[in-house]
């Protein structure tokens, strides 16, 4: 059993992607990958496991959804608090030196990433409208040309809004419907 086979016997979580990713992924397009809500790490270490020279990021309170951020009815398919790991980020990515975890709320981590940091594939995966905000407001300015990102919750309410309301800012930046958008900007 590999490394990746044993964290996800031991911290089972939701994300079942690696074939999505696998196709997704473009190796021509240079950048890391990032998630941008983990829970016990699935989706983060299969990002991880498609290019071992590039740095996945993993974001997240690890702590659960974050009362701060809840928005109420358009939220309320994950209430505040749901989602708490079983174990520290450094055990859910234990042995896998690609991947560094940024812990806290989003408002209040990503604007502390260098400006150099660009991606080429994302998992946004953090159910809420709030949260689903600042995660594209901070990817404006953090993705390359041809990147590709993969909405987990674009049929929840508040994330759908979120999305919606940035496509009409961003225009023809973005391509793309649905699941997936590709940033051409
Ligand atoms: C559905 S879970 C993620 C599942 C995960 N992708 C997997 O592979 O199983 C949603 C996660 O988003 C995180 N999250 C939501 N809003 C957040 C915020 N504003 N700041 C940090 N983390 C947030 C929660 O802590 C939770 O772990």
């Amino acid at each position: 059993m590999d490394v990746f086979e044993q964290l996800d016997r031991e911290y089972p979580s939701q994300t079942h992607k690696l074939d999505k990713f696998k196709e997704l992924f473009d190796p021509l397009v240079p950048g890391d990958f990032a998630e941008f809500g983990v829970y016990n790490g699935n989706g983060a270490r299969e990002l991880a496991s498609l290019d071992p020279s590039r740095t996945c990021w993993a974001f997240d309170t690890f702590e659960g959804m974050p009362q701060e951020d809840y928005s109420g009815d358009e939220d309320s398919s994950d209430p505040p608090g749901k989602w708490k790991p079983s174990a520290e980020p450094e055990a859910l990515f234990h042995g896998i030196p690609n991947i560094t975890a940024i812990k806290g709320r989003f408002v209040d981590t990503l604007g502390l990433v260098n400006d150099e940091v660009h991606f080429s594939l994302v998992h946004v995966d953090c159910d809420w409208y709030w949260s689903h905000r600042q995660v594209l407001e901070f990817l404006e300015s953090h993705l390359n040309h041809g990147a590709k990102i993969v909405f987990d919750d674009w049929t929840l309410a508040g994330a759908k809004r979120a999305i919606q309301e940035w496509r009409d800012r961003v225009g023809p930046k973005v391509k793309g419907e649905g699941e997936v958008l590709v940033w051409v900007g």
